[in-house]
């Protein structure tokens, strides 16, 4: 199969899905099927290249959360059956410890000029930052809309890097995730720059790390909560406190740990039409800050409760064409209340309550039965369903075999649904 197709670009989505299926001699239309083929692949097909179909995601809304004093539905989209109840549990727990409560960082975005051939870089350095009256008027003249919201260039910074010059354009977004409009700084600045450096511009693009944008969630849960017995509650949570700083002497524990907090984060990010690349970038190059990859997140017994908070960089929007232009994105601003308002700082924050329940909920689940239990029941609550089953047949399946043990496999479940419906015991 060659994997060159000529003119594959002007076809259309149906055109695209007919040509693979010849080349890979597959039966006709079959591949168009597996795929769904909607109807609105025509509006996906204007959003990226080489469109054959759209990729279908679950999209959920988590309850429990309480964000700063204010309950809140959160939209979550994710291929993965357990993440879902997970954040829904742990913000179930930590609503009892009076919810999660976060802070966020001003939205500043920096964007990096680097310039070369400057022969006196300290004094190019204070010519470009002198420049700053007349580059910010720049910014602002070419988005009026960003400084009537009070945003725009906020600072200019000059130093050294090798032999270059390192120009750093702090930019604050106002409610933009902030790509685009950094980037326009950029490249709209470089000749001001060049001519008060006297060098030539190399490199002009936004650093996705944002470390002025931390968002810091925290909450705790009674210990009365994780179990009726107060001994078994107090020790389950010293277990959580005790993986914790597992994570937090062990960066093979903190990738995994940084997992089931990014469990919450991308399916929230996902859900609103984030740019998750570009905060995967961000977290995990502050996770690794000092030189070690450490966990985002810390959890400790203390008192009668256990304490968590999670610190992470995020610099998500709620406007900008591509969240704009898509129906999806905008309600599920809606339901988390933020379609008018537009506040990304809510966003930002509810972000990050989300990751804090999933991360909460998973290591629960490590300090007690284990994670295969769980993702087995659902496991075999998703066979069933694919088997047919209604929603209500497809729990007492996961039920039997929950309460049988052992693996979870397409004949098993068929098996007991069979039995079921015949009104045997398996
Ligand atoms: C699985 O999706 C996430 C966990 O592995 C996270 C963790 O180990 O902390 C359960």
């Amino acid at each position: 199969m060659d994997s060159r197709i000529p003119g594959f670009h002007r076809l259309t989505p149906a055109g695209r899905i007919a040509e693979v299926e010849r080349r890979l001699a597959m039966p006709g239309g079959s591949l168009a099927a597996a795929f769904g083929l909607g109807s609105d692949v025509a509006s996906l097909a204007a959003r990226s290249e080489d469109v054959v179909a759209g990729l279908v995601l679950p999209l959920s809304i988590a309850p429990n959360f309480r964000v700063d004093g204010l309950d809140v539905l959160v939209p979550m989209a994710t291929e993965e059956p357990s993440v879902v109840a997970a954040a829904a549990n742990g913000a179930r727990l930590l609503r009892h410890g009076d919810g999660i409560s976060t802070t966020v960082g001003l939205p500043v975005m920096t964007g990096q000029v680097l310039v070369e051939g400057v022969s006196r870089p300290a004094e190019a350095g204070v010519a470009v930052e002198a420049a700053f009256p007349a580059l910010r008027a720049a910014v602002a003249g070419a988005h009026p809309a960003l400084a009537a919201a009070g945003g725009g260039l906020v600072r200019v910074r000059a130093a050294p890097s090798g032999s270059d010059l390192l120009v750093s354009l702090d930019v604050d977004v106002r409610d933009a995730m902030g790509a685009n409009v950094v980037n326009d700084a950029c490249e709209r600045l470089a000749p001001a720059i060049e001519a008060a450096s006297g060098g030539r511009a190399l490199v002009r693009i936004l650093t996705n790390a944002c470390p002025g944008r931390l968002a810091t969630a925290s909450g705790r849960v009674p210990l009365a909560l994780l179990d009726a017995d107060a001994g078994h509650a107090r020790e389950l949570a010293r277990r959580v406190d005790a993986i914790s700083r597992f994570a937090e002497r062990d960066a093979d524990r903190a990738v995994t740990h940084n997992k089931g907090v990014c469990n919450g984060i991308d399916a929230v990010l996902l859900a609103t039409g984030q740019d998750t690349r570009a905060a995967a970038a961000a977290a995990h190059a502050h996770a690794s800050r000092d030189g070690t990859y450490r966990p985002l997140s810390s959890w400790r017994v203390e008192g009668d409760g256990l304490a968590g908070t999670l610190v992470v960089p995020l610099a998500v929007g709620t406007v900008g064409g591509a969240i704009e232009s898509r129906p999806a994105c905008l309600a599920a601003l809606a339901v988390m209340g933020i379609r008018e308002s537009r506040y990304s700082s809510r966003l930002a924050a509810v972000v990050a309550a989300a990751g804090l329940a999933s991360n909460l909920a998973a290591l629960l689940a490590l300090a007690g039965e284990g994670i295969q239990a769980g993702h087995m029941r659902l496991h075999s609550r998703t066979l069933a369903m694919a088997l047919g089953a209604s929603p209500d047949e497809a729990d007492d399946v996961a039920a039997r075999l929950a309460t049988e043990g052992g693996r979870v496999d397409r004949g098993r479940v068929e098996r007991t649904l069979d039995a079921l419906r015949r009104g045997k015991p398996a």
